[in-house]
């Protein structure tokens, strides 16, 4: 199966003159063995992170990422200071071209993000509004972007990112400081009233285990659906090392989420290895990769394992953490790493049973 470029009026010519390289997983005439197709029999969506440029530059990228995945996130161009970088202007063109090609593509899209306190525009950091001016500033943010792709395959946002601190109380945001707490059940409630049908998710990173973070995020949860605010899910980050994670409290984790009604994403999956990367750290990696994917095929709750990236060629890694590298399921000539192979083995094992009228899973 080819990948399909970008439709017709997004103006992309650029992408129609590119070719089309067949993925090797998608050819012959057995079943695919692509992921999306395991990950179709275990009942989740499989995704990753992506990145316009590549999308546009690489042939290649595109080719893999549909071929290999069902849903794509977003990674930089829905984040405030990309999308509205004044106050009354908005940038729809990337993201718009992202839901082009995910639509012709038969790729579902996780929205991200609709507030995060890091990559927001000047207009907003350094403007002195008043908690008045600030909620209707994020109301209006929420309309606009939520409302312009409802139903148009976005299926989840994360609506909220990264609110709580290691100790498990509420970070000190722009957001927390001039709204109050009551940010969070705000940016929700105007989520909801944009888009009756996504999945709205709180997301965060470093709370895997069970342990004070992890126990904030779920007080604050818990909260909000006590206060009847309309949240669905949570979003685990999941950037790791090849220290890897307890597993065992991860699972132990996500059942108290799941025991709310939360239906749980790993949003952000990659394990970063040290310099250089070793066979035996490669090897690490891919256990750790399909140790997380066994957790969430373990808990029925678990919606989708989504990656942050999906080759070394495009990765945040290399410029946030020094001496890091080879986090992905690709290397950078785009050939499947033994991560990619863990996670293949370990989706062949299904089918679970899909429970019924799981609206995600097409
Ligand atoms: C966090 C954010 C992502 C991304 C990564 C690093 O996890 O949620 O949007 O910025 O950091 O790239």
């Amino acid at each position: 199966m080819k990948r399909r470029g970008f439709p017709a009026g997004i103006g992309w010519t650029i992408f129609f003159s590119i070719s089309t390289i067949a993925g090797a997983a998608a050819t012959g005439d057995g079943p695919s063995t692509a992921l999306k197709a395991l990950a179709k029999e275990c009942g989740i969506l499989i995704g990753s992170a992506v990145d316009y440029s590549a999308l546009v530059r690489e042939p290649i990228y595109g080719d893999t990422l549909s071929r290999e995945f069902s849903v794509l996130t977003p990674e930089n161009e829905m984040k405030w200071a990309r999308i509205h970088p004044q106050q009354f202007q908005y940038n729809f063109s990337q993201p718009d071209a992202m839901m082009a090609f995910a639509a012709s593509n038969d790729l579902l899209v996780h929205g991200h993000t609709l507030v995060w306190h890091r990559q927001v525009p000047e207009w907003l950091s350094a403007g002195t509004f008043t908690r008045e001016e600030m909620i209707n500033i994020l109301r209006s943010h929420i309309y606009t972007v939520a409302g312009r792709y409802r139903g148009r395959h976005l299926v989840a946002w994360d609506v909220v990112n990264e609110a709580v601190e290691s100790d498990g109380t509420l970070r000190k945001t722009l957001w927390l400081d001039r709204i109050g707490p009551d940010y969070i059940d705000l940016a929700f409630r105007f989520a909801s009233e944009a888009d009756r049908n996504a999945k709205l998710i709180y997301n965060d990173f470093s709370y895997e285990p069970i342990g004070t973070k992890s126990t904030g995020v779920y007080n604050l949860v818990s909260g909000m659906l006590a206060r009847g605010i309309p949240v669905h899910g949570v979003g685990f980050q999941m950037h790791l090392t090849t220290s890897g994670i307890d597993v065992s409290s991860f699972a132990q984790n996500m059942r108290r989420f799941a025991d709310l009604g939360l239906e749980i994403y790993i949003t952000e999956m990659d394990v970063r290895s040290r310099l250089p990367a070793t066979p035996s750290q490669l090897a690490t990696q891919a256990k750790i990769y399909r140790d997380v994917l066994d957790a969430c095929l373990g808990q029925p709750a678990c919606k989708a394992f989504q990656t942050w990236g999906f080759t070394d060629a495009h990765s945040w890694i290399p410029q946030f953490f020094q001496g890091f590298r080879a986090a992905l399921l690709f290397d950078k000539n785009y050939q499947p790493k033994s991560a990619y192979e863990a996670l293949s083995q370990r989706l062949r094992e299904c089918p679970r049973p899909v429970p019924p009228g799981d609206s995600h899973v097409r």
